[in-house]
């Protein structure tokens, strides 16, 4: 009777066709209170972590412009009940007429704003992907909620007006995406009933049949939008458009084990670089707060940060073995040169104009059979390239994520090396890190943030805080962070993360400090220490994590997946 209140409580629908009750806990936390819901409820009815995520996904396409999206792409991780675990690449792709130098530097704001900023975007033909391998809800159930949702309208929330506000000029410049978000020039205000009537017509498209977004009359206008507004997508460059299954990186590190991507994320290699290096040291002894836990690990990803940037980026480009960049003794050895009492300058200084936005978003979600879904996607900056296709969504600007001005900084400072030049078909190296740690064989965490660069440390410290320094969930997610990146030098750092006389110390080893307000947003799903789920919405933001009431029941078996084909198959 309780635990049927709670459901309710929750707003579950029973269907009659499934028994929510015969399934484990579930869970979910994303960066809107839609989209966690609408997941919450396809989880409910029995659907599969990965249904769950291709909902949120959809959801967060109508409720969180910045990021959410059909225009962008990303990464999915996902492990089964049974123990099987996959990584799902959905990124973009430099179209096929792309060439290394398309962005002079006489036009260093094109491969940030405008059409030719786009990359081939993936996340519709990566959820269609996903589903097809993994689903057992019918597709159209998971995107009508979404198209619904359009046409209904949300309440546009304070902090969604801000961004509107803060990127009021340049959304106006492009006529669609100006007329929706910014008419006559003003963010449309907290509050406003936000209705995306376009938008809610492609999604009923794209529920009907997936390749509405690989073919047809949807891109036959967006290619032409582009071609108007100097981009160089072709229809064939939608056509082609494939989602990739890639190998997984799993790390072995205190027991347990952690499912990472590989590249062209840059997540598995920097989390393998840092956690191993920092093994060396006696962080749980010196404790969270002590100047040496937090100079070691600023050194740790700055050194992990400069061989992401200089051996990272697409694999198709790799002419070398990947799996020295993983080598645990030359990593150990690495280590060795490392201390806490010593600031590393970078090789080179550069100036930077980095942009400090907190684009991208990230869900986690576990659903009734134990299965879990960790999974980042992106338009790249907020509101990606700020141009909308005639079918009211906004198209990415991921050309900014490779190496576009070779040498240069980009968006976020990084200055990136040759493997992450621009090549037709191609993707650009990403921060996205997805992760899943398993313990004991069962899903233990799932978490993952938005930041771009800021996206790696803010996952390395959660990971830290929870296994190393034995913070509860919430602890974990909510306590201050910092940022080193090898370039710019600084240690940034939030309100709260160097206490006492810690700042002092770290500026007589001659570490340049500079204060941040928030590093990364996590959207984490906890098992606690009773083995309860704990979905945890990042403190720093307003999204929402939720899980069902715990019962009784065991994870049921889970059912096939469907039988729809896959172009993975
Ligand atoms: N667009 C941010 C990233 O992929 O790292």
């Amino acid at each position: 009777m309780l635990f049927a209140a709670a459901l309710l409580a929750f707003g579950f629908q029973n269907t009659g066709l499934e028994e929510p009750w015969a399934l484990g806990q579930t869970a979910a936390s994303t960066a809107e209170r839609h989209a966690t819901e609408i997941a919450m409820s396809v989880l409910a009815d029995g659907g599969t972590a990965v249904d769950a995520a291709v909902a949120a996904h959809f959801a967060l396409a109508v409720t969180y412009p910045n990021a959410g999206n059909l225009g962008g792409g990303g990464f999915l991780i996902y492990r089964k009940s049974n123990g099987e675990a996959f990584f799902l690449d959905f990124r973009e792709v430099a179209p096929a007429n792309a060439t290394q130098d398309m962005y002079g530097l006489a036009q260093a704001k094109a491969s940030t704003q405008g059409w030719l900023a786009v990359g081939v975007p993936g996340a519709v033909p990566g959820m269609a992907a996903a589903h097809a391998r993994w689903g057992n809800r019918p597709w159209s159930s998971l995107v009508t909620p979404a198209a619904e949702l359009a046409a209904r309208g949300f309440r546009v929330g304070e902090r969604l007006h801000k961004r509107f506000a803060r990127y009021e000029k340049a959304l106006a410049q492009d006529p669609l995406t100006g007329a929706l978000f910014a008419p006559a020039g003003k963010a449309i205000p907290a509050g406003f009933l936000l209705k995306q009537t376009q938008l809610a017509r492609t999604l009923k498209s794209v529920a009907a049949d997936a390749t509405a977004m690989r073919r047809g009359a949807i891109i036959e206008a967006l290619v032409e939008n582009s071609r108007k507004g100097g981009g160089i997508l072709t229809l064939e460059d939608f056509e082609n458009y494939q989602p990739v299954l890639r190998p997984l990186h799993t790390i072995s590190w205190h027991g347990l084990e952690i499912l990472a991507p590989s590249a062209p994320s840059s997540g598995g290699v920097f989390l393998t670089q840092c956690l191993h290096t920092l093994e060396r040291f006696p962080l749980a002894l010196w404790g969270w707060a002590d100047p040496r836990t937090i100079q070691i690990i600023g050194e740790a990803t700055a050194a992990a940060f400069g061989i992401r940037n200089r051996w990272l980026g697409d694999p198709a480009g790799f002419d070398f073995d990947s799996a020295d960049l993983i080598d645990l003794e030359a990593i150990r050895s690495r280590a060795k040169r490392l201390s806490p009492k010593r600031y590393t300058p970078p090789q080179k200084q550069i100036s930077i104009t980095a942009d400090e936005s907190t684009e991208t978003t990230h869900f986690s979600i576990v659903d009734g059979y134990g299965g879990a879904v960790s999974l980042t996607t992106t338009l790249n900056g907020n509101f990606g390239a700020k141009v909308m296709a005639p079918g009211g969504f906004l198209m990415n600007n991921e050309m900014d994520d490779f190496a576009a001005q070779p040498g240069a900084p980009n968006q976020f400072g990084l200055v990136q090396g040759r493997y992450n030049a621009i090549r037709p078909g191609r993707r650009p190296l990403s921060s996205m890190s997805p992760v899943i740690v398993v313990r004991d064989g069962q899903v233990d965490a799932v978490l993952g943030s938005p930041g771009g660069p800021r996206i790696l440390s803010s996952v390395l410290q959660v990971l830290l805080n929870r296994y190393v320094f034995g913070m509860s969930p919430f602890a974990a997610v909510a306590a201050p962070r910092m940022h080193r990146q090898d370039l710019p030098p600084e240690l940034r750092y939030e309100e709260g993360r160097l206490r006492g006389g810690v700042a002092s110390k770290l500026r007589q080893v001659g570490q340049p400090l500079k204060p941040l307000r928030a590093i990364g947003y996590i959207s984490a799903v906890f098992r606690d220490y009773s083995g309860e789920l704990q979905a945890i919405a990042d403190p720093r933001f307003d999204g929402l994590g939720m899980v069902s009431a715990t019962g009784e029941p065991k994870p049921r078996a889970q059912p096939d997946g469907s039988k729809l084909k896959s172009n993975l198959d």
